[in-house]
């Protein structure tokens, strides 16, 4: 799975246990990112429902959680990997931008990018094919990427996984039924029908996923937009047509009551980091809309760039590196005997 910021990867045994001690059948991801967590939730048989603004999370969401493993032909997916894995390389903009007027991927792998993605939509945009064919090629880029797993930067040095040679992979289909969605959690949410649990694990501070990720929204996209700075970041990342109210700390406590209050579940798993602009008593009192709230408090690793410091652009070093290990704050909230089932499970994982 690909690095991303905030991921919920050593949470999901937790949160899939949550899920299934509230026996819910429905449930719904409402900032699904890499979907892991919808994931989870799909395997364990739950409908799920999965929404983010990123268009690489859609693709995501697409592959793992709206396409039905049992109704794929899963031949005509190794086909096209095998057909894509073998096309000459060709550089274009992918591997100008990202690997000559910056250092994010080497040349080598960008070409093969280049070609693949070219295909992709030359070959395949109108077939179901389309979004796996994307989240494999993404997956392989990440994996020979030469960053901390953040595309604010690039690495001084080429990272040693760099140097492999990219291979496309099956990204494996889950069976089961979904549905992805597009678009911003606080204006879907209204539309989206009742679930018996949702998950949310809104963003935790002023950085945008649009610009942290975003070569994987221009991978997507594929529209070639000019970019500026030493990141080569899209130049759409530098207007407000992406900001979303939970990356701004005056905006976020009002829109995340307001998506709570909206929300129509009768549970909700609610994750939070406890750096982060709202503390355990403010969250509490959000979730008390939905009855008996609980907090579960799990220690996490910090994503690395905050444990190695921060550095200024002739590298050195111009803050302390911050605590190895953090807190997140897993608040439950819903009718109180669903809550007190869910928090007894947690004490078995
Ligand atoms: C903390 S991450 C979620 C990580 C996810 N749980 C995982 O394990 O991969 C927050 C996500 O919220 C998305 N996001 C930001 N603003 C949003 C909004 N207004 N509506 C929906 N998604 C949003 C970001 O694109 C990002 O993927």
């Amino acid at each position: 799975m690909i690095k991303y910021l905030g991921s919920k990867r050593t949470l999901v045994p937790m949160l899939t246990q949550l899920a299934i001690a509230s026996r819910a059948q429905t449930a719904l991801d409402l900032f699904t990112g890499t979907t892991r967590v919808a994931r989870g939730f799909k395997e364990q048989g739950l409908q799920v429902t999965a929404v983010d603004t990123a268009s690489y999370s859609h693709v995501f969401a697409k592959t793992w959680i709206e396409l039905d493993r049992n109704q794929c032909d899963q031949n005509e997916l190794s086909e096209a990997l095998a057909f894509l894995g073998e096309l000459k390389p060709e550089a274009g903009y992918f591997t100008k931008t990202f690997c000559e007027d910056a250092r994010y991927f080497q040349p080598k792998n960008g070409e093969r990018v280049d070609a693949i993605r070219n295909a992709i939509e030359s070959d395949f945009k109108t077939s179901w094919l389309y979004e796996p064919l994307l989240a494999a090629l993404i997956l392989s880029a990440d994996r020979v990427d030469s960053t901390t797993g953040i595309q604010m930067a690039y690495l001084k040095q080429w990272a040693s996984r760099s140097n492999n040679s990219l291979e496309l992979q099956d990204p494996g289909l889950i069976g089961g039924s979904g549905k992805a969605i597009l678009g911003d959690a606080l204006e879907v949410v209204k539309q989206i029908p009742p679930v018996d649990l949702a998950y949310l694990d809104p963003p935790y501070n002023q950085h945008r996923y649009f610009a942290n990720y975003h070569i994987w929204e221009t991978l997507v996209r594929w529209d070639a937009p000019g970019t500026y700075g030493i990141a080569n970041k899209r130049e759409d990342v530098r207007t407000d047509t992406n900001r979303s109210p939970f990356n701004s700390k005056p905006n976020m406590a009002p829109a995340l009551a307001q998506l709570i209050k909206d929300v129509q579940a009768e549970t909700i798993v609610l994750s939070y980091n406890n750096e982060s602009w709202l503390d355990r008593d403010q969250l509490i009192e959000m979730c008390r809309v939905k009855g008996e709230v609980e907090v579960i408090d799990v220690s996490f690793r910090r994503y690395i760039g905050g444990q190695i410091g921060v550095y200024n652009r002739q590298g050195q070093k111009v803050g302390k590196p911050g605590a190895k290990r953090n807190t997140e704050h897993v608040v439950i909230a819903g009718p109180k005997e669903t809550v007190q089932r869910m928090l007894l499970a947690s004490n078995r994982t």
